[in-house]
């Protein structure tokens, strides 16, 4: 069984589909660690509920990136994670966590990428006017929202309401991600 590790800033949905597969074993992995960089964020109280070991820091504790990507580094050698997955994780991740996990990083973003780079890629696509939103997951390189590609899932949605299109783009985003996060563990 392989272990992993999600990283996560926000309400952390993804994160719940990824211990809920698990669970079930639709997954053959146990998360043992969940990262996240936004004390007091609603992923904690999910990792809790599935007994999920949280490390929650905050940066600026930190004199550094390097600082706290070193305490991470440490955890997941600890723990002997297998693979990292960004599950809304804010942050740019720097060498110090991909020297020593690169080609085992990867994230999910609620985009069709190359496009709509960024933290507000649904509310910039709507804005543009798209008719074909999507959702991708990469593996993480040093560049924002960058990598190779590994998965991706278009829907289309012909309106303005930037709401919606999460709504809609979540739900992909939950089952591809499991997809996903189970084929590259079987390689
Ligand atoms: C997800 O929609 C993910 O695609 C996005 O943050 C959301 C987190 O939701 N990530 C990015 O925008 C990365 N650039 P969740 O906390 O409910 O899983």
């Amino acid at each position: 069984m392989k272990n992993i590790a999600i990283f996560a800033s926000g309400s952390g949905t993804n994160f719940e589909a990824l211990a809920q597969a698990c669970a079930d074993g639709r997954l053959d992995a146990r998360v043992v660690l969940m990262v996240c960089d936004k004390p007091g964020a609603p992923v904690i109280e999910r990792a809790n509920r599935f007994g999920v070991e949280s490390f929650v820091f905050s940066p600026k504790a930190y004199s550094s990136k390097a600082d706290y990507e070193q305490a991470i580094v440490k955890m997941l050698d600890e723990r002997q994670v297998d693979l990292v997955c960004l599950a809304g994780y804010m942050r740019i991740v720097s060498e110090v966590l991909l020297s020593a996990y690169r080609g085992r990083i990867i994230n999910i973003h609620p985009s069709l990428l190359p496009a709509f780079k960024g933290a507000h890629a649904v509310e910039d696509a709507v804005a543009y006017g798209v008719k074909v939103f999507g959702i991708t997951i990469h593996y993480v390189d040093e560049t924002l929202d960058g990598g190779k590609i590994i998965a991706q899932k278009a829907f289309e949605y012909d309106g303005d309401d930037a709401a919606e299109v999460h709504r809609l783009g979540q739900k992909i985003e939950h089952a591809l991600y499991v997809q996903t996060v189970s084929k590259i563990l079987s390689r």
